[in-house]
C-alpha cells in the first residue's frame, strides 16, 4: 500500500452549517416489543426500557427513537395506530412514558416518538365511523373509499398491491349485508389509508403533534413519510420490483414497458406541504424538536428535498443501507450523500439496521440482493455465513461511525446480533409471511428479544422465560453482559467508537478521501482521525499512525479483509 495522501482535487468538504444536537447524534432505535419486559410477559415494555437507560447511557448514545407504543391491535407490531395519544397496556401507561423521557432527560438522552401518519388501524374509532356511515359521508372521506370496478362494483378500484402482498383494497360490508365500496391500504387490510388532501385528517394530526411536543418529545420519526399524498385520479401502477418500499421511485422506471416513471403513491409532491406545516408547529416549540423522515426514495438528491430548510431536519439514508460492502460502491454513496444533503444545509443521516431490514452482521453476508422487510428464513438459499457477516458488520459500523453527520443505530447491533433465521412458522407475527404464504419471511427475524444476561431466564429480557420471539441458544454469548468490559467484544468496540467520535467530533468534520490504495480499500481522515476500511479479502500492510481503534485483530501488523482501523497521523 503506497503512503496515504490527501488530494487535494478530489477533496469533499461540506462544512456543517450549525451546531444543533441532530446534526451529529447518534439516535438508538428502541423496538419496544423487544427491548426489555419489565412485567414478565414476554412483551417488551416501556417501565423495561426505563430500567435499561443506564446501559445505553453507558454506550454513549445522544437520544431514543421509540417504535410505536400507542393503543394498537398489533396487527403490525404496533404501526397500526389505534389512538395516537395514549399508550397500549401492552407498553404500560402514559405516566410510564412520562417516567421513560424524564429518565431519559435526566440521563442527558433525548426522546423520540415514532408518528404514523399514513394510516391508522380499522380499529380506531375514526375508521370505525367511516365503516358506520354511508358511502359519500364526511366521515367515510377522512380514508379513501372508492367504488369499485367492474359490473357490479365487484373489482377493486385499481390495480395496486399492498407492499406486504396481495391487493391494497378491502371491500366493506354494507349495514345491511350487501357489498360495498373499497377502501386503500397500502400495508396490511387492518391499516387504512388516510386521505391527506382532506383538511380535517391534517386538523387532526396538528393535535397529535402538539399532544407529544407538549408532553415533551424530542421530535418525531416519522412513517412511510412519502406515502402520504397520492395521485389525483389514482391512476393503475404496476412496479417493477413489487412488495417493498425500496427502489420503487426511481425516476426512469418509465422506460420499462408498463411501469410508470413514479408510483403514484410515493413521493407525490404533495407531501412537502404537510412538513412545511408541521415544521412551523416544531418551530413554536423551544429545543430543537425534530422531524425524521422514513422516505425509501431514490436517488439521494430527491430524499434531500424532504430536508429543505423549511421542512424536515433528517431523512433516513436507506441507500447507505442498501449499499453492498464494496469499497467502490461505499466511495459513490458516502460522496452522494454528503452533496446531497450538504446541497440543502442538512446533515447527511447513516444507518445499518432497524426493525424493517434482515440485521446487517447477516445481511453483509449474504451474495444475493434481499428486498426491505422479504427478511430469510430456513428456505433461503446460500444462508449467509455467521463469522464473515459479524466480521462485515463490524468493520462497516465501525466506518459509519467515523463519518460526519448523524448515525441511527438499531437496538442489539451493538451486540453483534444476527437475524433470526431459524424461527419456527407457528411464532411469526409479521403480515407480510401472511400475506405471502409464506413466501416472504418477513421482519421478524430482526426482531427477536434481546439478550441482556447470559444466565438468566429469557437472558434478562425479563424477569421470567417468556419471549414473544423465541431467543436462539446462541445468544447467551453474544449477552451484554458477556461482553460488558470484554476486550475486543462487539458492546465494547461500539462504545469505543461512540467515545472517540465524540472527542475528535467526527459528526462535525468532513470526509476527505485518501488516494493510492486498491479499489477495496475505503479511506480518508475527518479532522485528525484517519479512517481505513478494508472491504476486500486480501490483508494489506498498516497504514502507519497510532492506533485509535480496529474492528478486529491486526496480526502481524497487517489490515486484514473486512477490517477497519481508526489511527492518529
Ligand atoms: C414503516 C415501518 C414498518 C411498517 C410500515 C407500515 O415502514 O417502519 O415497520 O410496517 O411502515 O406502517
Amino acid at each position: 500500500m503506497q503512503p496515504l495522501a490527501h488530494c487535494e482535487e478530489c477533496r469533499r468538504v461540506f462544512p456543517m452549517t450549525g451546531t444543533e444536537w441532530w446534526r451529529t447524534a447518534v439516535i438508538y432505535q428502541i423496538y419496544p416489543r423487544s427491548f426489555a419486559d419489565a412485567n414478565g410477559d414476554g412483551m417488551g415494555d416501556l417501565a423495561g426500557v426505563t430500567s435499561r437507560l443506564p446501559a445505553l447511557k453507558s454506550l454513549g448514545i445522544d437520544a431514543i427513537w421509540l417504535s410505536p407504543f400507542y393503543t394498537s391491535p398489533q396487527h403490525d407490531a404496533g404501526y397500526d395506530v389505534a389512538d395516537y395519544c395514549d399508550v397500549d397496556p401492552r407498553f404500560g401507561t402514559l405516566t410510564d412514558f412520562d417516567i421513560l423521557q424524564r429518565t431519559a432527560h435526566d440521563l442527558g438522552i433525548r426522546v423520540i416518538v415514532d408518528l404514523v401518519p399514513n394510516h391508522s388501524s380499522s380499529d380506531h374509532p375514526w375508521f370505525q365511523a367511516a365503516l358506520a356511515s354511508p358511502a359519500g359521508s364526511d366521515d367515510r372521506a377522512h380514508y379513501i373509499f372508492r367504488d369499485g370496478t367492474g359490473e357490479n362494483g365487484e373489482l377493486p378500484p385499481n390495480n395496486w398491491d399492498s407492499v406486504f402482498g396481495g391487493k391494497a383494497w378491502t371491500r366493506i360490508q354494507n349495514a345491511d349485508g350487501t357489498p360495498g365500496q373499497w377502501y386503500l391500504h397500502l400495508f396490511d387490510t387492518t391499516q387504512p389509508d388516510f386521505d391527506w388532501d382532506n383538511p380535517w385528517v391534517r386538523e387532526q394530526f396538528r393535535d397529535v403533534l402538539r399532544f407529544w411536543l407538549d408532553r415533551g418529545a424530542d421530535g418525531f420519526r416519522v412513517d412511510v413519510a412519502h406515502g402520504m399524498i397520492k395521485e389525483t385520479g389514482l391512476p393503475d401502477y404496476t412496479p417493477v420490483e413489487g412488495g417493498s418500499m425500496g427502489g420503487a421511485t426511481v425516476p426512469d422506471l418509465g422506460s420499462i414497458p408498463g411501469a410508470a416513471p413514479t408510483a403514484p403513491y410515493w413521493a407525490q409532491d404533495g407531501v412537502h406541504e404537510i412538513y412545511r406545516d408541521w415544521r412551523l408547529i416544531l418551530d413554536e416549540y423551544p429545543g430543537d424538536r425534530i422531524l425524521a423522515a422514513e422516505a425509501w426514495v431514490d436517488p439521494l438528491s430527491h430524499v434531500a428535498e424532504w430536508v429543505r430548510p423549511d421542512e424536515m431536519h433528517q431523512a433516513f439514508n436507506f441507500a447507505y443501507l442498501e449499499t453492498p460492502w464494496s469499497g467502490p460502491t461505499l466511495r459513490r454513496v458516502i460522496d452522494d450523500s454528503l452533496a446531497a444533503f450538504g446541497a440543502v444545509g442538512a446533515p447527511s443521516t447513516w444507518v445499518l439496521s432497524n426493525h424493517d431490514v434482515v440485521r446487517h452482521a447477516s445481511r453483509l453476508a449474504l451474495n444475493h440482493e434481499n428486498l426491505q422487510g422479504h427478511g430469510i428464513g430456513p428456505n433461503t438459499p446460500d444462508l449467509p455465513d455467521a463469522v464473515i457477516g459479524l466480521q462485515r458488520a463490524r468493520a462497516a459500523s465501525a466506518l459509519m461511525l467515523a463519518l460526519p453527520g448523524s448515525s441511527y443505530l438499531y437496538q442489539g447491533e451493538e451486540l453483534g446480533l444476527p437475524e433470526v433465521v431459524h424461527l419456527p412458522d407457528s411464532a411469526r407475527e409479521d403480515p407480510t409471511w401472511f400475506r405471502t404464504n409464506g413466501e416472504r419471511y418477513g421482519r421478524d427475524g430482526c426482531r427477536v428479544p434481546l439478550p441482556w444476561e447470559a444466565a438468566s431466564p429469557s437472558y434478562g429480557f425479563g424477569p421470567s422465560a417468556a419471549s414473544w420471539l423465541p431467543q436462539p441458544e446462541e445468544w447467551a454469548g453474544l449477552a451484554r453482559d458477556a461482553q460488558a468490559g470484554v476486550a475486543g467484544s462487539t458492546l465494547e468496540l461500539y462504545t469505543l467508537a461512540l467515545r472517540l467520535r465524540r472527542e475528535h467530533a467526527l459528526g462535525l468534520g468532513s470526509v476527505e478521501w485518501l488516494h493510492g490504495h486498491a479499489d477495496e480499500i475505503v479511506a480518508f481522515t475527518n479532522g485528525a482521525v484517519t479512517v481505513v476500511a478494508n472491504t476486500g479479502a486480501a490483508s494489506v500492510p498498516l497504514p502507519a499512525g497510532e492506533l485509535l481503534l480496529a474492528s478486529g485483530p491486526l496480526p502481524g501488523n497487517t489490515l486484514p479483509g473486512d477490517t477497519t482501523v481508526w489511527l492518529r497521523a
